[in-house]
């Protein structure tokens, strides 16, 4: 097989550095970490992308995390062309809301309110707010490793014991507005216990993915999500699970469900809107009942709700219903996990996986905490993503993304991408 050509694509990402900066809405794409222009996408077609020079990929990254039914699934693709032919926005309530509203409280046990916002930052900011509202109190513990989105005291340096108090990690974000985040150790009882000795009754919210996947894929033994239970409770502090990712990825009640934990909130974002921007906050009536109009929390959104992102996300949810999903994506998930081993063996590897989240990395050891990565590996990595990209296979562009399986995804397709990666490393 030849190698691709990116003429087109190449035209295309030198007008972007001319008008967006870095040639992009969101700083991954720019293919930074792997070296090489991006190709420009023309359009996906099931588990495959298009790109503006005619190559087509097996896709991986499956828009990070939202297309559980790969592009332009028809009955996902029929809704939105249905809905917006009835207008795309009024700023007021519409049965697709309530629909979905309905559907997600049924489907996650611990969640009895929730709100639709457009996008997993804001999500997971308005349920911060929340928390602070609700426990009158500001610090917060977020992990080492874990992303929550972009807003100012969230982007905070991960660092280690308590000397780590709210250093940001992006300029812009002035100290003062981090001042009050925490950064704790993932799988690390002691590193949250010293803040709770500290700080016990100062603390609002402890915010964790509870399947760490935005450093790798982290997993967590559940012993640990269980002492951050115990220990928020104990203080009066909410516990929130980040479920961005996991939410509608790993099963219907996220990871909250496959761990048997009950958090105080949750946020998603991803699957939940079907492609479309979605994000989305939960809880206890008790909790969520602090947000304007009824209590002293604001929070809203010209566009939230929004009827076409709404129909976008029930439509996807009841294809994972009737297709019974989460066990076909187990077994693709199962399949690849068991291809990539083959065609990688006798070297260090490790295949990480949660259902249809799948991250491989070149050492011995499974990582549960950012510190145990190999850089090296992240390298090798990088090093071999042109490669596969110019065999067919779109990977993350970056050894630290994880990669994501939809539900159109072929065992075919998922033995041929294992192959060209095998050969690749
Ligand atoms: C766990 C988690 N939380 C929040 C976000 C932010 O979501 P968005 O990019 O939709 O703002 C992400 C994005 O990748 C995420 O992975």
């Amino acid at each position: 097989m030849a190698d691709f050509e990116y003429r087109v694509s190449e035209e295309l990402v030198n007008r972007a550095e001319q008008v967006i900066p870095g040639g992009v809405n969101s700083p991954v794409r720019a293919f930074n970490a792997v070296g090489g222009k991006p190709p420009v996408i023309a359009k996906g077609e099931g588990a495959e992308l298009i790109d503006v020079d005619g190559n087509r990929y097996i896709d991986f990254c499956c828009s990070w995390g939202p297309l559980i039914l790969g592009h332009a699934y028809p009955q996902v693709l029929d809704i939105i062309i249905k809905t917006a032919s009835n207008g795309t926005s009024f700023g007021a309530t519409t049965a697709q809301e309530v629909e979905l509203a309905e559907m997600v409280v049924n489907k996650v046990g611990p969640l009895e309110r929730v709100r639709f916002v457009s996008s997993g930052t804001e999500a997971v900011m308005s349920a911060i707010r929340v928390a602070r509202g609700f426990t009158k109190r500001d610090k917060i513990i977020k992990f080492d490793g874990c992303y929550h989105g972009h807003s100012d005291y969230l982007l905070v340096k991960a660092g280690s014991g308590l000397a780590t108090l709210g250093e940001p990690s992006s300029s812009g974000v002035p100290e003062d507005f981090a001042k009050h985040t925490l950064i704790a150790d993932l799988n690390s009882e002691d590193s949250v216990a010293q803040y709770f000795e500290k700080y016990g009754n100062e603390i609002a919210c402890v915010i964790i993915e509870p399947i760490p996947a935005n450093n790798g894929l982290l997993l967590q033994r559940k012993e640990f999500l269980t002492f951050l239970r115990d220990i928020t409770q104990k203080h009066g502090t909410l516990l929130i699970f980040d479920e961005v990712i996991s939410g509608f990825r790993v099963g219907w009640g996220g990871a909250a469900e496959s761990y048997d934990i009950q958090p105080d909130l949750m946020t998603f974002g991803k699957v939940i809107g079907g492609g479309m921007p979605v994000g989305a906050f939960g809880g206890r009536s008790e909790i969520m009942n602090v947000l304007a109009p009824l209590g002293s929390v604001y929070q809203a959104g010209t566009l939230s709700g929004n009827p076409v992102a709404m129909a976008a996300g029930l439509e996807t949810l009841k294809v994972l219903e009737v297709q019974d999903a989460f066990n076909k994506l187990e077994e693709l998930g199962a399949h690849f996990e068991n291809e990539l081993k083959k065609q990688l063996s006798g070297k260090p590897l490790c295949v990480v996986r949660q259902g249809s989240i799948l991250w491989f990395i070149r050492q011995n050891n499974a990582p549960a905490s950012a510190a145990e990565i190999d850089s090296e590996a992240i390298n090798a990595y990088n090093k071999a993503h042109r490669q596969i990209l110019s065999k067919g296979v779109y990977l993350p562009p970056s050894g630290y993304e994880v990669m994501f399986i939809s539900l159109v995804h072929t065992k075919e397709m998922l033995s041929k991408a294992a192959a060209i990666i095998g050969e690749a490393f």
